[in-house]
């Protein structure tokens, strides 16, 4: 009997079963697509068994049975647990490895308990690389269920800095998976900062791709470690295999998306999470695609020459800046995930998060161990900034952020999440923003009312006189 199945033999499910079998599990994959399973046969040993049926896959499996399904998301989703369930039994569990919308994770949890299936959502990031060779996994749902398949999930994990396997019980019902939607949310954020910063070193310090590429690796080995600098560095230096300019150059500016980043954004609306850096990134992505169609339907750019200098430390400002910028994309994932954890009466264990995206997968970076160590402390923190090491980070890198923001605007370039993150920490701590005005404006048209600084209670203002 197999100890793991797979449904889904697609590219990140075929890695994540070899992955399972290359950890000395013995492993069933199963597809609908038949000719995925005749590929995954080529691998077929004593320890990884291919099926071309339901009935030869759910049979093939100890009990109780330990499925992971890793196909797209949505209807495919349901519709593989229909087909499933007549063929199972009490006490299985099923692992939902896909981006899945954490409303349908909370769904299905519910009707799999009342048929006695443990549903797990689970996040799953690192690309196809990271399925193969240790990914970062998030799940959630039935904690003692999660108990019986840990000890695989560990072992096909990435590992930390400190040898600890990037997978830990999330919390329950979806939070697998609105762990992993805040991850992309924050994915996003940081993808964004890096592109306005590029923007800048290229339209107005005019590097070159090999001099950015450079810039971003040694930032990579300085204050912005993170797989992200990486890739930057390598994605500019990537020579083109059609011309022999750099790739980078001949690719169209116009920003695809899943969407992931944006249900972060449309739940942290709901929840009233200030994710300005996420909203900003999300739009940005919606503005690249306008741009390319105002410029194709013929309406003028806007295209402003600097003039001025270019000041000699604009890159150590630059490197000053992204990490702060990083560490408010990351504070504001977190600052969401602890109104979402009140308002759906989650346990979120953060330093379990944060030790969980050290390693494997997009968004690992070290800065994630100062993270770790800011929720070690016992302390609930409101906001990642209340925390020493995020304080005088802030206090030590505000004015480089406020020079690279001044300094954009003067250049005519916009930074949408740059100036987010300037924003939000020139607001977050504030408590003389102007929203008086705004409750005085309610409470003039509306008579939505007021309350006042001085005393207690609920006001409204007669605002003006009847005639
Ligand atoms: C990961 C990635 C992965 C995927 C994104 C891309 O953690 O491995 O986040 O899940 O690459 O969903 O998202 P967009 O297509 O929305 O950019």
């Amino acid at each position: 009997m197999q100890q793991f199945g797979v449904i889904g033999l697609s590219v990140m499910g075929k890695n994540l079963a070899l992955n399972v079998r290359n950890h000395g599990f013995s492993v069933s994959g199963f597809s609908i697509d038949k000719p995925e399973v005749d590929a995954f046969a080529k691998y077929e040993d004593d320890k990884l068994k291919p099926c071309y049926t339901w009935e030869e896959f759910v049979n093939s499996l100890e009990k109780p049975r330990k499925i992971l399904i890793q196909i797209m998301a949505g209807d495919p989703v349901d519709q593989t647990l229909q087909k499933l369930l007549p063929l199972l039994d009490k006490g299985d569990i099923l692992i939902d490895g896909g981006n899945s919308n954490y409303h349908d994770t909370n769904r299905r949890y519910h009707e799999m308990e009342k048929h006695g299936i443990h549903f797990i959502g689970m996040g799953v990031s690192g690309g196809e690389e990271g399925a193969l060779n240790g990914p970062a996994l998030m799940p959630g749902g039935d904690e003692a269920a999660y108990e019986k398949v840990a000890p695989i999930l560990e072992a096909i994990a990435a590992n930390n800095k400190e040898g600890k396997p990037c997978v830990s019980y999330m919390g329950p019902e979806g939070a697998g998976h609105y762990v992993k939607m805040v991850h992309n949310g924050i994915e996003y954020g940081i993808m964004q900062e890096f592109s306005e910063v590029y923007n800048l070193l290229r339209d107005v310090a005019h590097k070159s791709d090999d001099e950015m590429s450079a810039i971003f690796d040694k930032w990579n080995h300085g204050k912005v470690e993170a797989y992200l600098s990486e890739i930057t560095s390598k994605v500019l230096a990537q020579k083109d295999d059609l011309t022999s300019d750099h790739v980078i150059d001949h690719i169209l500016n116009v920003a695809s998306y899943k969407g992931t980043g944006n249900w972060m954004l449309e739940d942290g609306v709901a929840l009233g999470a200030p994710v300005t850096v996420v909203a900003e990134a999300v739009m940005a992505r919606f503005m690249s695609k306008q741009a390319h169609l105002a410029v194709k339907s013929g309406i003028k750019p806007i295209k402003f020459e600097y003039k001025g200098e270019i000041p000699d430390d604009l890159v150590d400002e630059f490197e000053k800046t992204l990490q702060l910028a990083q560490a408010v994309a990351y504070a504001q994932g977190f600052q969401q995930l602890t109104m979402a954890a009140e308002a759906y009466n989650w346990d979120l264990r953060y330093k379990s998060i944060a030790q969980d995206w050290e390693a494997g997968c997009i968004i690992r970076s070290a800065m994630l161990k100062d993270i770790e160590n800011a929720y070690s402390k016992g302390n609930k923190l409101m906001n990642l900034f209340q925390d020493d090491y995020f304080r005088k980070l802030m206090e030590e890198s505000l004015p480089a952020l406020r020079k690279s923001v001044e300094f954009a605007t003067k250049a005519g370039v916009p930074t949408p999440t740059l100036s987010a993150t300037l924003n939000y920490l020139e607001s977050i701590f504030n408590p003389d923003l102007p929203a008086n005005l705004i409750q005085g404006q309610r409470d003039y048209f509306g008579a939505h009312t007021y309350q006042r600084n001085d005393r207690e209670g609920t006001y409204h203002t007669e605002w003006y006189e009847e005639k």
